[in-house]
């Protein structure tokens, strides 16, 4: 039997990150952060020197690299060839260089072909851009979860704070957008969300509130899946 996979997507700062953690806690499943695998080889371009524009070398060093997410259920790791490049990830530079990585196809193939290799051993939750439409288009279950940019570049601007860095919420809300317009319009894995995904609209509810509603969506589900 195939095991059961709960796809997320959406945008970024609509909640999906916290939404797909707490789902994979509560229901024992594997959580997978495939922007971290994005992250994590811009990451190591950036390291190694290598410009955007050069498509072969990003390539060839895409074939040679291992990403390893590890997930006990209280920490999460991302590792690069061994390394634990958890945090050095999550710069501003790493998420601006990503759209380059992110806009090339035989990339998005090697990292397709880790992702599902993951549903071999588990029962998964696994967020990103192209979940429901290109990893798993079989997901038993998949969500689009969406907020508005006013609302997402609100808890950027206090994401940031908690951190000790000062951001400027215009300059945020307009950076959203420009990177909404890139997710949703490139000719690659667009941004969008699948027909058969449930829409859920994260603004002004709470995480508390979102989980509860995939979590009934799921038993709805697998109820289903058993009957049918
Ligand atoms: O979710 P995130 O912001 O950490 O994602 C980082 C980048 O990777 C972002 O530019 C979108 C891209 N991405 C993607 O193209 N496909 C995915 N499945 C996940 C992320």
């Amino acid at each position: 039997m195939k095991r059961f996979v709960i796809a997320i997507d959406g945008p970024a700062g609509a909640g999906k990150s916290t939404v797909a953690k707490l789902t994979a806690k509560k229901l024992g499943f594997l959580y997978v952060d495939t922007g971290a695998m994005y992250r994590a080889l811009t990451y190591k371009a950036i390291q190694k020197n290598i410009p955007f524009d050069d498509d072969t070398n990003l390539i060839e060093m895409a074939q040679n690299t291992a990403i390893e997410l590890q997930d006990n259920q209280t920490e999460y790791k991302v590792l690069l060839d061994g390394r634990n490049v958890t945090h050095e990830i999550r710069t501003e530079e790493v998420s601006k260089g990503t759209q380059f990585i992110a806009s090339l196809l035989p990339i998005r193939e090697i990292l397709w072909k880790m992702q599902r290799a993951l549903r071999e051993k588990h029962n998964i939750v696994m967020e990103g851009r192209d979940i429901g439409t290109k990893v798993f288009p079989d997901a038993q279950l998949k969500i689009f979860v969406d907020a508005t940019a006013e609302e997402r570049a609100k808890r950027r601007y206090l994401q940031l704070k908690e951190m000790g860095i000062n951001g400027d919420i215009d300059t945020i809300e307009r950076e959203i957008k420009e990177r909404d317009e890139r997710d949703r319009h490139r000719s690659i894995s667009p941004l969008i969300k699948d027909s058969d995904a449930f829409y859920i609209d994260t603004t002004g509810i709470t995480i508390r509130q979102v989980v509860a509603k995939i979590e009934d969506l799921y038993k709805k589900t697998a109820y289903k899946n058993k009957n049918d």
